[in-house]
């Protein structure tokens, strides 16, 4: 039996590994003939080389796989076991051998293996994307390192996740394998690092402990589950961990004197203490209630300042549909709550006629606070800017990532780029369906306000009749509803 030997890399490549494979498909080399190599491996028994072999008879045909192949082997490409590379080939050889259903054998053990690795890279990605945790670089604006140790190759997969969460600042996540940095513009990659590379600790740390300190909640302690979900091989790297032990030791006399406090009347609406979400900048935060505390005392841009309250969104933490608009208005900035004005029951009508439950939905704002011009005693609406948007969008994106609904739509152009991206023009996206990175669906449409302004009544109608119209499709797939809407 000839044996040959192909090399992948970088070793989580996709692309790599899917040339390699299809080489070996159309030579008809079968797995155990196919030693695959990685980083700097050579062949046990000394393989030649199957891309120095004759071209194949087939060059030219095409292999045609299920797509869901492609992305569970997209995902296994990041495990770090060597064995990945030889099981996928074996997986792919047969499926292009008639098996086109193999994935759908839960009980076959290549597909269990496959799926088992999956799973890893999975939860090794929700566990960087939680326990990233940037520190200022000393001497610069708005710069900041994180140092990670990932189980498995997941630098490339993660880092858009964070490009999306922290577009407006500049920032590099390093790591032992490989490297991911940001400029605000392009994601960039290079070597691996050591944790000397990376900043010790910077001055917002004691803001972040003393955030941390107020939010914990002694009554929804669970240290089992806290162990679960924080391993202890991420606390060295958690500013807030070295507060754990004596949270922990002190929650049952805290819960206890929680429960002997008398309620307190609500006082000033903007605290006058600034609750930093970046530094250093966390992924998720403990739960949405968390959330919404620490926004209430954002200073990431100058609205705070002439604005009431910061208007954080509402609705059910698991709704399965998120609208999001693009700021508040003058009624909701005065009670704190979104979509209350007039575009707030403008969409209530067009919500109604479609038949969709507004308290099934969870509604937010890109920008959290009021932007206005005053003309005499009036405070007249006016546009948020894109620093507005970008220094905002860190809590979307919390939002999005703690609700994790299915579908977004986004009302209106400010609220469309902060979740699209720069380069969605509302006039040629308008109604059509996106898939953001982690898979959530989502479209934009024409905002309420922007009925509203249309100059006659005509227009307005047209106007709404063009909202409603996108909104439908929302309606039509929640006929095939579940528990909140679409499924
Ligand atoms: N317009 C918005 O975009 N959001 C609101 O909450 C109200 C008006």
């Amino acid at each position: 039996m000839t044996r040959w030997s192909v090399r992948v890399d970088p070793a989580w490549s996709l692309q790599a590994w899917r040339e390699r494979a299809r080489l070996g498909l159309r030579h008809r080399v079968a797995p155990e003939q196919l030693d695959w190599l990685q980083d700097e491996e050579s062949s046990l028994l000394d393989a030649p080389s199957l891309a120095g072999a004759p071209g194949p008879a087939d060059a030219g045909a095409t292999i045609g796989v299920p797509k869901a192949f492609v992305e569970l082997a997209a995902t296994c490409l990041c495990h770090r076991d060597p064995q990945r590379l030889s099981l996928l080939y074996r997986m792919l050889w047969r499926i292009a051998g008639g098996e086109r259903g193999l994935l759908t054998n839960p009980a076959d053990p290549d597909v269990l293996r496959a799926m088992a690795l999956a799973q890893a890279v999975r939860r090794d990605s929700h566990k960087m994307k939680a326990f990233v945790r940037f520190r200022e670089v000393p001497g610069e604006d708005d710069a900041f390192i994180a140092w990670f140790e990932p189980d498995h190759h997941i630098v490339d997969r993660v880092a858009p996740f964070f490009a999306r969460r922290f577009a407006g600042m500049r920032w590099a996540i390093l790591t032992p394998y490989r490297s991911a940095s940001w400029d605000g513009q392009a994601l960039a990659f290079g070597p691996g690092a050591t944790q000397a590379d990376a900043p010790v600790e910077d001055a917002r740390e004691e803001l972040w402990r003393t955030y941390y300190a107020n939010i914990f909640n002694p009554a929804r302690l669970n240290t089992k589950m806290m162990q679960q979900e924080m391993p202890a091989r991420y606390w060295k790297h958690l500013p807030e961990a070295t507060l754990l032990p004596a949270l922990v030791r002190d929650a049952g006399d805290r819960v206890q004197e929680m429960h002997d406090r008398e309620a307190l009347a609500p006082q000033r609406r903007i605290p006058t203490r600034t609750i930093p979400l970046r530094g250093p900048a966390t992924a998720t935060g403990d739960a949405l209630d968390a959330l919404r505390e620490a926004a209430a005392g954002c200073r990431r841009c100058p609205l705070w300042e002439p604005a009431t309250q910061t208007v954080f969104g509402e609705g059910p933490r698991d709704a399965q549909v998120m609208l999001v608009g693009e700021q508040p208005g003058d009624t909701e900035d005065l009670s704190g709550h979104p979509f209350v004005g007039p575009a707030g029951q403008l969409l209530n009508r067009a919500l109604a006629e479609l038949g969709i439950d507004r308290s099934t939905l969870y509604l937010t704002n890109a920008v959290k606070h009021f932007r206005y011009e005053r003309r005499g005693k009036k405070r007249i609406h006016s546009k948020p800017q894109v620093t507005h948007i970008n220094a905002c969008r860190p809590w979307l994106m919390a939002e999005i990532e703690q609700v994790s609904p299915k579908v977004i739509v986004c009302l209106g152009a400010s609220a469309a780029r902060a979740v699209f991206g720069s380069s969605f023009h509302l006039g040629r996206d308008r109604g059509q369906w996106h898939t953001l990175d982690d898979g959530t669906r989502g479209f934009a449409t024409v905002h309420p306000s922007w009925v509203l302004r249309q100059p006659t009544g005509a227009a307005q109608e047209d106007a709404y009749r063009l909202l409603l119209g996108d909104l439908s499709t929302l309606a039509e797939r929640s006929s095939s509803d579940t528990q909140h809407g679409v499924t």
